[in-house]
């Protein structure tokens, strides 16, 4: 394992998941961890990570110091190579300005981290501060104009420090680097594959439920089918999942979940019909944040009443993933996001958590998953809301609504996957805008409901850009909504990023 210490840079997870790309196994943790208690996990390597401190700051992160003298490997991106640099008693100097974006290096002969890669090479730099003299001990593998002390080394100790940034893609050979002292320098073994991951995980998951029984929300979405099926290979019966069909889901979308996941994996599923109960609770509603919170509050009522008349369960399966655990765990941490998941526990469940997927990046989790057999149609399903066509009916839910929206959304999905863009568009879906306008059909006028279309590039929903589909695709989507779907005179196209605009209308 390559243990990489988090003090705060962007990209500091990125590094994590290029050295699982390795095939080695890679953890990110708080810098706040004690050389115990790394000790006690016993990486191979440690990578310190960049940071937006400077090594000056009153409040800058630190290390425990004594990490140093584990006889560990080191590598100091950036901020952790400055941090290496003055624990060692070396210069690192306050800079007025930051150096951003690509810069030429040179690096000198037999530096380990450079092996087998030309002597010229362009590297991505983003510091403000820089090592001005290596610490005693160590010498300089690579200068560039601007920073003289590019990249140090104490091959003895096993100390390394680049003052860029390896992790990032414009950083020419950044993997051979990286694999440089993942390989070369920590004598990693790189026999990390999911395949193994699906047999120590089983092996988890049977030592710690033992006979006991477990429970599982399932949503149909990815990270809930994966961790079924994961833990159903494991031990079978003794999972029961709950699907709760809220009435608002996309169409076909609970037949397919009870068709793959019951049928083709044999797991026991009690579906939920609960739309009348969710219908009845949303009567009258229409500001987003109130049916937001009822539709979350009901799902944990209804999930309650079924497993309240199960007896013995221990556990609770979640799918709880990677992300979900840094971007709450550690107090670097930029952005968080708010949204709560229908699938939301219940404060006073006794149940032990089991959370499989929680050292998992969503693409591994994808990998996952096709590894264990899901279709694709599970394992690359777009992000879906928890409180699903109910906040893309905008105002009043009513069941007409409901079903004109599920309607136009499946036409639209029938499009994009037709034209071969179905993984490029990072979500799409349509939108009922609560109007009505004018228009005319054969030769009488009608006055109905408009159809919005919403379909985004993104990497993690956070931000957003709107799809350029090509206009004949947009057309063909258009005639089939006013054709098949009944009420609808009218089609738009939302062309707003995120920000201004969020992804979903309400
Ligand atoms: P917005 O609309 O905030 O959405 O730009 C960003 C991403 O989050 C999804 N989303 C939700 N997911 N529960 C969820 O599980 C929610 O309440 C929720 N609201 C929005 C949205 O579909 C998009 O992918």
């Amino acid at each position: 394992m390559i243990l990489v210490l988090d003090f705060g840079s962007q990209y500091n997870q990125l590094i994590t998941r290029r050295i699982r790309e390795f095939g080695v196994y890679s953890e990110l943790h708080s810098h706040r961890l004690t050389a115990d208690e790394i000790k006690e996990m016993n990486p191979k390597g440690i990578i310190l990570s960049g940071g937006p401190h400077s090594v000056y700051d009153e409040n800058s992160f630190r290390c425990d110091e004594a990490i140093f003298d584990l006889g560990i490997p080191v590598l100091g991106i950036c901020y952790g190579m400055q941090l290496m640099t003055q624990h060692f008693g070396g210069n690192v100097r306050r800079a007025k300005d930051r150096e951003y974006g690509k810069a030429d290096i040179q690096v000198a002969a037999n530096s380990i981290l450079f092996d087998e890669t030309p002597n010229a090479q362009t590297v991505w730099m983003s510091h403000g501060d820089k090592v001005i003299e290596p610490p005693e001990g160590f010498t300089i593998d690579a200068t560039s104009t601007s920073t003289p002390v590019a990249a140090i080394s104490d091959r003895d100790r096993h100390f390394y420090g680049v003052q860029f940034h390896p992790e990032v893609r414009n950083t020419e050979y950044g993997n051979n680097l990286l694999k440089q002292f993942v390989f070369a320098v920590c004598q990693s073994t790189g026999d990390w594959t999911m395949a193994n991951f699906i047999d120590q995980e089983i092996d988890k998951i049977r030592d710690k439920v033992g006979n006991n029984k477990v429970l599982c929300a399932l949503s149909g979405g990815v990270d809930s089918s994966v961790v079924a099926a994961l833990i159903h290979k494991a031990i079978g019966d003794q999972l029961t999942c709950i699907f709760v069909d809220h009435g608002l889901l996309r169409k076909n979308e609970a037949d397919t979940v009870m068709k793959t996941l019951g049928d083709g994996f044999k797991m026991n599923i009690i579906k939920v019909d609960a739309q009348d109960r969710f219908l009845n609770k949303l009567r009258g509603v229409s500001d987003p944040e109130q049916k937001r919170k009822i539709i979350g509050n009901e799902f944990i009522y209804v999930f309650d009443d079924e497993a309240d008349k199960l007896k013995d369960i221990d556990y609770l399966a979640q799918g709880t993933l990677y992300t979900d655990i840094v971007e709450s765990g550690t107090e670097t941490a930029q952005t968080i996001k708010s949204h709560h998941n229908v699938g939301g526990l219940p404060e006073n469940m006794q149940f032990e958590l089991l959370e499989p997927l929680s050292t998992l990046f969503k693409d591994e989790v994808r990998v996952l998953g096709t590894e264990l057999g899901l279709p694709e149609e599970v394992v690359w399903r777009q992000p879906f809301p928890g409180p699903g066509l109910g906040i893309r009916v905008l105002g009043e839910l009513t069941a007409e609504k409901i079903e004109i929206v599920r309607e136009s959304d499946a036409i639209l999905r029938e499009e994009i996957k037709n034209a071969g863009l179905d993984r490029d568009i990072w979500q799409y879906f349509t939108v009922l805008p609560d109007i009505r306008s004018v228009g005319v059909m054969g030769d009488a006028r009608t006055y109905d409901y408009t159809i919005g279309i919403r379909a985004v590039t993104s990497i993690d929903g956070m931000t957003s850009d709107w799809a350029r589909i090509p206009w004949n695709v947009l057309e063909k989507i258009s005639t089939r909504i006013v054709n098949e779907v009944d009420y609808i005179n009218r089609v738009v196209y939302d062309i707003t990023s995120k920000p201004p605009a969020t992804i979903e209308w309400e």
